[in-house]
């Protein structure tokens, strides 16, 4: 397994370009489901999952073609041949649970395995099967699958066109509002959806089904109208920039004294809440013609954060957060409401002389001058982003190890902060 070695102490000073956001290419990969091919996916990164999502597809009966080069992902043909989602493919990513809404609309039957939990939390899907249901789908679990039928029309079996329907969600979910955003636009009729994500992913997606000619209105806020069609047409489209990369670039920016970075195509609107903590604790943002050029002069004042859904504070972004605080003068607090196990890199931090205490779904954060370097390793994706940032200022050498979770959600990582000036690189093979 490889892993990313560092060694700290140096500045960072250049562009930093980031790629297409991961969360928004991975529903529209789906939605490319939802009508019969070619769809041109452009800016998508080169990442793991979306190798993960592409092996998904081509599972189901697609031609999937992705250039990591190029940045694109073509999908020439979406015949389908199996309706089904394996727990091989489901539990190395969970967001495959985006193929049932898009299934079940276009082929009127789907069976997808349940995620289970993961490293971060427990993370249930019963939102999207309720959503599902009021549209007049049939859900059965069995066997670790959700087994989901389309309507049963009089006389007639199951597997018939989903009905528009009225649904609330209990709580705002980014994956849910989109599979239900993708169902409910070839259902017959209207769709109202209460109380959903505003995610600029969300967003993003409902540009592309609107793209596809669908007729969606309201993605972006907390009430999404879907007048659903008969058919949808395939679509080319550029995804946006990654912002929970680009905040994470940012934040390795102000955690590295004297650095000066700028940090390309990032759009600042989607990252008011990081911007605004950053800015309280001192660090200098502006934009600067495609970018946004983050420095700092001053020591870091401790700013305390609590994660929430969008236009909040990012739980995407806490663990790097917090990796910034830790060299804040004082005490800060880092509250987690979204995921109930998302302080992983606290231990792993602690190896490296942090002084963070957890209490329940808080953790106090002492501040300190430094953090000496260390063998460490992550279990989630921005867990592992925030401790190269802690190894990028650290003293000595750090090892991040099993950077798999890393290579999920950030493109040649290593290879960007070095052309910035880190001493960095990977380590192929590395011990586990
Ligand atoms: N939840 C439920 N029931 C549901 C769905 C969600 O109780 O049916 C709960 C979850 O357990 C959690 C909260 O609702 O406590 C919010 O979860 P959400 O459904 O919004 O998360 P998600 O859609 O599974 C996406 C991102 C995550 C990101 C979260 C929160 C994708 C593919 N994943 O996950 O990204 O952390 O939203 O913003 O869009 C990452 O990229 O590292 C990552 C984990």
């Amino acid at each position: 397994m490889d892993a990313i070695r560092i060694r700290g102490g140096r500045r960072l000073a250049g562009n930093i370009q980031v790629s297409g956001a991961k969360n928004a290419a991975l529903p529209i990969l789906c939605a490319t489901l939802l009508a019969d091919g070619p769809s041109l996916l452009r800016n998508t990164p080169a990442l793991r999952d979306i190798d993960t999502t592409a092996a998904l597809l081509r599972f189901l009966g697609c031609e999937v073609m992705v250039d990591k080069e190029t940045h694109e992902v073509r999908v020439p043909t979406t015949k389908l041949t199996r309706a089904e989602a394996p727990y091989e493919l489901v539990k190395q990513m969970r967001a495959s649970v985006l193929v049932l809404g898009p299934l079940l609309a276009r082929n009127g039957r789907a069976k997808v395995s349940l995620p289970g939990g993961c490293a971060i939390g427990a993370r249930p899907i019963d939102q999207h099967l309720k959503g599902l249901e009021a549209m007049g789908a049939t859900i059965k679990l069995e066997r670790g699958y959700v087994i989901a039928d389309g309507p049963t029309s009089p006389g007639g079996s199951g597997g018939g066109r989903l009905r528009g329907a009225e649904i609330a969600f209990d709580l705002p979910t980014v994956t849910g509002t989109e599979n239900l955003m993708m169902a409910a636009a070839l259902a017959k009729g209207r769709t109202t959806m209460w109380n959903c994500a505003r995610e600029p992913e969300v967003e993003e997606l409902g540009r592309v089904l609107n793209k596809m000619g669908a007729r969606v209105e309201g993605a972006g806020t907390d009430v999404i109208k879907i007048e659903g069609v008969e058919q949808l047409a395939p679509f080319d489209h550029a995804i946006i920039a990654d912002r929970i990369e680009g905040g994470t670039y940012m934040i390795a920016g102000a955690a590295v004294d004297g650095s000066d970075v700028r940090v390309d195509g990032i759009i600042l609107e989607d990252l008011e809440a990081l911007v605004l903590k950053m800015r309280q604790a001192g660090v200098q943002i502006e934009r600067d013609g495609p970018g946004v050029r983050v420095r700092r002069e001053g020591p870091l004042k401790p700013v305390n954060v609590t994660t929430a859904p969008h236009p909040g504070f990012p739980t995407d972004m806490q663990a790097q957060f917090m990796v910034l605080m830790t060299r804040a003068r004082g005490e800060s607090v880092m509250t987690e409401t979204i995921f109930e196990n998302r302080f992983m890199h606290v231990p792993e931090l602690q190896r490296m002389g942090a002084h963070i205490e957890i209490h329940g779904r808080s953790a106090v954060v002492h501040g300190q001058d430094k953090l000496e370097g260390a063998s460490v390793m992550a279990t989630d994706l921005r867990a592992s982003a925030s401790l190269v940032i802690a190894g990028l200022f650290a003293e000595g050498e750090t090892e991040v190890r099993r950077v798999y979770h890393l290579d999920r959600g950030y493109e040649k990582m290593e290879q960007r902060l070095s052309a910035v000036g880190a001493d960095c690189e990977r380590v192929k093979g590395a011990e586990g």
